[in-house]
């Protein structure tokens, strides 16, 4: 499949980008800030195929170095790099879209696309309303490219704590949901554009991640928030974006996500 990554310098994104591309999708991945930070990462390989180091071995002023001789194009919205990712079957192209709450600037990387992944950090709302407007912004861009299918990456708190919740997740919940609620309305003005944009959206709501080698599998409830979630490591969030972008038992809905047992 065709797929844009938004987000994908993040500690999500890049499991997604990561595992995409070993999967033989054609990936462009969206960063805000330049390339580096997406192909310096550890697991990225450059053109000759040699493992690349996280530090100190990205271009000049930040940019990645080409693979696949890919060239630079413009600056701001658009600069484009291609670079092998992981020795996987696919092909990654990363692009840098300096303002992802303008949808002409977004038009490029979405149109073509079969699908967009976007795996937003919940940062400090400072300004708030960032993540909605980004949102707000990727849906109108679809629109107008015809791209149906769009998945994001929210949080469990946005949703309401299911009937079956273990003792603990009702303690600490609450908790949770008054400290980080600046962050969690962010999500919630994210997820608010998607449900009333008219596309095939889905939701993915997981409990805290981790960066563990994951586990290959995972939990999900669609239409609500798992109970006992654990913890749930990026990579098996990764795996899960891409299992459930075909899946039509998740169009139109939320999806909690948890670790599985054992
Ligand atoms: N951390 C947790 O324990 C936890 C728990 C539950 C759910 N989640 C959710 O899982 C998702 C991924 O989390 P993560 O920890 O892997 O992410 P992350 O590493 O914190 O960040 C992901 C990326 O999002 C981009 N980003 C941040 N603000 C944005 C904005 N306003 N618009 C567009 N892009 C923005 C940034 O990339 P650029 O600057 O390059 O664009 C950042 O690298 C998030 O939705 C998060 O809420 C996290």
């Amino acid at each position: 499949m065709k797929l844009t990554v938004l987000g994908a310098s993040g500690g999500t994104g890049r499991e997604v980008v990561r595992q995409a591309v070993a999967a033989g999708h054609e990936v462009t991945a969206v960063v805000r800030k330049g390339a580096r930070s997406l192909t310096a990462a550890p697991g990225a390989v450059s053109a000759d195929g040699s493992a690349r180091r996280a530090k100190g071995r990205g271009g000049r002023g930040g940019e990645a170095r080409a693979g696949h001789g890919g060239e630079g194009r413009g600056g701001g919205a658009g600069g484009v790099r291609e670079a092998g990712y992981g020795g996987g079957n696919g092909r990654l192209a990363v692009t840098t879209v300096a303002d992802v709450t303008d949808p002409a600037a977004l038009g490029p990387v979405v149109t073509g696309r079969d699908a967009l992944l976007f795996c937003p950090g919940l940062e400090s709302p400072r300004p708030p309303g960032r993540l909605g407007a980004a949102a707000h912004a990727l849906v109108r861009a679809a629109r107008a490219a015809g791209v149906r299918r769009l998945l994001v990456v929210s949080s469990s708190p946005v949703g309401p704590l299911p009937p079956d919740e273990g003792v603990l997740g009702r303690a600490v919940s609450p908790v949770l949901r008054a400290v980080f609620k600046d962050v969690y309305a962010e999500a919630a003005a994210m997820e608010s554009e998607l449900v009333h944009s008219g596309l095939d959206w889905t939701v993915l709501r997981p409990g805290k991640l981790t960066n563990r080698r994951g586990k290959g599998r995972y939990r999900r409830r669609v239409g609500g928030n798992l109970p006992d979630k654990g913890t749930l490591a990026r990579a098996d969030l990764a795996r899960a974006v891409l299992d459930l972008l075909d899946d039509p038992a998740v169009r139109g809905r939320t999806v909690g996500l948890g670790s599985a047992r054992g």
